[in-house]
């Protein structure tokens, strides 16, 4: 079967995490990758949890050889909005030399072609050259809430040396990248109530607070006037940036105009003092990502709403934490607040940001494998986004783990017509043959 029909297959799941009318979908796309592994030569097993099904891999484990752990992820975001996909999302085509549908890069190209670059050297050696655990879990993207205590569960199974993961991006089409560092993440929902209906505002509006009004005020004293973040403490574990990465940073092929084409904005904004990148990889952020109050139909409509809700998220960078950010975060927009309506905080997701030296065994192993896949030399990058395992595998495992990433920057994961090159699927295949090589040649 030709490697993209696989592909195909397995985009075509509606596997959404955030949304629980799909959870019969990730079921199945559970199943699906669990059959694909088996047939890949590689013994499974599909393991429930309270939420989403972890998939386990793995081939026959011998004595004096790496062990390498590669996780990945099929759960994917919700499509919305659906009306700015050029195609369906479920129903992946080509187009210039691109598959096109949500999940393509984040994360199930990604993850197949590692599985793919594992069938082939089976096909032909008849073994790997390490032992091999593939981890494909189903709730990444709602912050991978039933993993850790899976991990920590199957404690004995887990004596790997080192963690592979293809969930982050390349610099540029044909440019090998290795990653060293993600952001962290805090996410919250906060929730106002005024009065118990929504009212006429026209008979009661000026008596009563407004909740939106209230809520978007809140909102803006997230950041001062210099882009930084007001909550007091907030910055007070952030590593400053060193200054061998801002160096490696402006040799980068992204430039200013580059950046602003991707993104479609007018101009560069944020914290002052830093270049977008070191925003974006090393500084943190607080950002809406969705706000919602009162009436959003046709026409006008005078009323004074009785809700308004925001969700929020913070993206962490090292060393900052969590867990005691949390509360500074709560205290924080408790204190903003007025009695005139009812403030509540939904806790969301967590994990922390992660930080590794690039120069390990494993580390160069791996850059070994990037230069022959692609023929050039690696580009050094952190990433603006968050994979939380990755700290959790530091934490737990005591093993590092390596970011090789697919994804290029015009991909469009969580956005509309998410797309995942082929050229990089092919490479991705590639890529794994010569990592695993690598790493059992450290040895
Ligand atoms: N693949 C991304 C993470 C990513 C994106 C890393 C771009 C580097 C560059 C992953 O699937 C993801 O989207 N993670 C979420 C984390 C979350 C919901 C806890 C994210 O970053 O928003
Ligand atoms: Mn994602």
């Amino acid at each position: 079967m030709d490697p993209v029909d696989d592909l195909f297959e397995f985009l075509r799941f509606p596997s959404i995490s955030a949304d629980s009318q799909f959870k019969s979908s990730v079921d199945d796309c559970a199943d699906w990758l669990l059959a694909r592994m088996q047939r890949a030569g590689l013994q499974g097993q599909k393991y429930a949890t309270p939420g989403n099904p972890i998939v386990v891999a793995r081939n026959e484990r011998r004595l004096g050889r790496k062990t390498v752990l590669i996780y990945g992820h099929y759960d994917v975001q919700p499509p919305d909005p659906m009306e700015l996909w050029e195609s369906p999302p479920f129903e992946p085509v080509i187009k210039a030399d691109k598959v096109i549908a949500r999940g393509s890069t984040d994360n199930k190209g990604q993850i197949l072609a590692h599985i793919l670059g594992v069938e082939s050297a089976l096909k032909e050696r008849g073994d790997l050259p390490v032992n091999l655990i593939l981890l494909v879990e189903g709730e990444e993207e709602i912050g991978s809430p039933n993993l850790e205590s899976f991990l920590k569960e199957h404690n004995v199974d887990w004596n790997a040396d080192v963690v592979a993961i293809s969930d982050t991006g390349m610099v540029g089409p044909g440019i090998p990248t290795f990653t060293y560092g993600l952001r962290g993440i805090l996410c919250l929902e906060i929730r106002l109530r005024g009065p118990v209906a929504d009212l006429h505002s026209g008979i009661f509006g000026g008596s009563v607070a407004n909740p939106a009004t209230i809520l978007c005020r809140i909102v803006a004293q997230l950041h001062d006037g210099s882009g930084r973040i007001a909550i007091p403490g907030f910055y007070d574990r952030v590593l400053p940036l060193e200054q061998w990465e801002r160096d490696l940073w402006t040799k980068l092929p992204f430039t200013e105009k580059s950046w602003l084409a991707t993104t479609g904005s007018p101009r560069i904004s944020g914290e002052k003092g830093y270049t977008f990148l070191e925003q974006v990889w090393a500084r943190p952020t607080a950002e809406v990502n969705g706000i919602g109050s009162g009436y959003q139909g046709e026409g006008p409509k005078t009323i004074v709403p009785a809700r308004a809700t925001a969700k929020l998220s913070f993206r962490l960078v090292p060393d900052q934490d969590p867990s005691e950010l949390k509360p500074r975060v709560e205290e924080f927009l408790k204190r903003q607040c007025p009695d005139s309506v009812e403030m509540k905080i939904i806790p969301q997701h967590s994990g922390k940001a992660y930080l590794v030296k690039p120069d390990s065994t494993f580390g160069k192993a791996a850059q070994k494998a990037l230069v022959d896949t692609f023929g050039k030399p690696v580009a050094f990058i952190r990433e603006g986004g968050s994979v939380p395992i990755t700290q959790s595998f530091k934490d737990i495992l005591g093993i590092d783990t390596l970011l090789l990433g697919l994804a290029l920057p015009d991909c469009k994961a969580h956005s509309p017509n998410e797309n995942f090159a082929l050229a990089n699927f092919h490479a991705g295949i590639r890529l794994n043959r010569k990592l695993l090589e690598q790493i059992a040649a450290t040895g």
